[in-house]
């Protein structure tokens, strides 16, 4: 059997795998996409679409690229090179790692800058500036948020600087130890925001919103919101979960882990979702997409109710959470490619568990 190019790092458990993956499909697209897109797409009709995009589409694709992963354990182009010489298959197919590794920068060019709002929002819901904000002050504040860039740079950078030092750190002293912080408390506040979403007397309103079907707003352009949303929410596509399964061992299911990341990511939206309309149509406000829905609908509606301070803070730590497990798996694929490829990052060179290097190996013999 030829010797392969493998990585050394492996997740300690199939639960933080799961976890790691999980938080890497759970983050903007959960919070302030999924929620409004099914609720200005039919509802119920389209929440069924998404499902079935979900179910069809999604999860086989999640699962292969998982496979992919571990059976190249390495980065994602070193994988794609590993199961190509596997398979006798031709070296070309490294580009499609490359394609990921590239990606997921692009992605992370714009992802952490509105992480950044996130944690800049955060900051100002803690400082009690939302606490009867008016529709006018929500619009000026956001509006002088993005007109600067300096404040802009800053945020942004913070969360950039964060993402690449526990990234470079490895999987069990980086990634593992942030994720088993952040999963646990992003579903705990979610619980708490879900709970209190049940207190403003306009759960059922959301819950309408959500998921009434009304198939007349089920358009062809609909099932395409739809099927190119499971792919973003699921981070399918782009190597990220294939840089993730690199770490994945053979003993592991990855057919159990993969139903759990798209059983959670899915039920997280759901939530999401209802705690967001609960709050928006509490104080009467029109559910809109995107920044406007995050940065000013929400701190004027938080802004007005009672228990708003801490629970728009609360909110607002959850969209950072959610924003930075995310971030974290976008730029995975890029470290562990200039790590094990170009020594680049990595902090010892040997077998240590802190060092994501490539050793010379014998492959497993088969692809899946
Ligand atoms: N799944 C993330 C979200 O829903 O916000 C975004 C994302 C992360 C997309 C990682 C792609 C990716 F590789």
């Amino acid at each position: 059997m030829s010797l392969l190019k493998l990585s050394t790092q492996s997740w300690s458990s199939q639960t933080v795998f799961i976890m790691a993956a999980v938080g890497s499909a759970v983050g903007l697209g959960n919070i302030w996409k999924f929620p409004y897109i099914a609720g200005d797409n039919g509802g119920g009709a389209f929440v069924l679409v998404y499902l079935a995009c979900i179910l069809i589409i999604g999860l086989p694709i999640l699962l292969s690229e998982i496979a992919l992963g571990r059976t190249g354990q390495a980065n994602p182009v070193q994988a794609m090179a590993n199961v190509a010489h596997e398979s006798d298959a031709s070296r070309v197919w490294s580009g499609l790692g490359f394609n990921g590794v590239l990606a997921g920068l692009l992605i992370l060019s714009f992802y952490t800058v509105i992480a950044g709002i996130a944690v800049a929002y955060f900051v100002t819901s803690v400082q009690g500036v939302f606490v009867d904000i008016t529709s006018q002050q929500a619009q000026d504040l956001f509006e002088a948020k993005v007109a600067s860039p300096w404040e802009l740079l800053f945020w942004h950078s913070l969360v950039t600087l964060f993402t690449i030092v526990i990234v470079s750190k490895g999987i069990r002293s980086g990634l593992e130890k942030a994720i088993n912080f952040m999963m646990p408390g992003l579903l705990i506040i979610l619980l708490v925001l879900l709970a209190y979403a049940t207190t403003t007397g306009f759960f059922g309103q959301s819950v309408a919103f959500m998921f009434t079907p009304d198939f007349s707003k089920l358009s062809w352009e609909a099932v395409l919101i739809a099927l190119g949303h499971a792919f973003f929410t699921l981070s399918i596509g782009l190597g990220t979960m294939m840089a993730y399964g690199a770490y994945v061992n053979q003993n592991m299911s990855i057919v159990k882990a993969s139903v759990w990341i798209v059983v959670m990511d899915t039920l997280i939206a759901l939530m999401a979702g209802l705690v967001i309309f609960s709050v928006v149509f509490a104080n009467d406000l029109a559910p809109g997409a995107g920044p406007g829905l995050l940065f000013q609908t929400l701190p004027i509606a938080f802004g007005q109710m009672v228990g708003g301070w801490f629970f728009g803070s609360l909110f607002f730590l959850l969209v950072v959470m959610a924003a930075l497990s995310s971030a974290i798996s976008l730029i995975e694929p890029a470290v562990s490619w200039f790590e094990q490829n170009w020594g680049i990052f990595a902090p010892k060179i040997g077998l240590d568990l802190g060092c994501n290097c490539l050793v010379d190996r014998p492959g497993y013999g088969t692809i899946l």
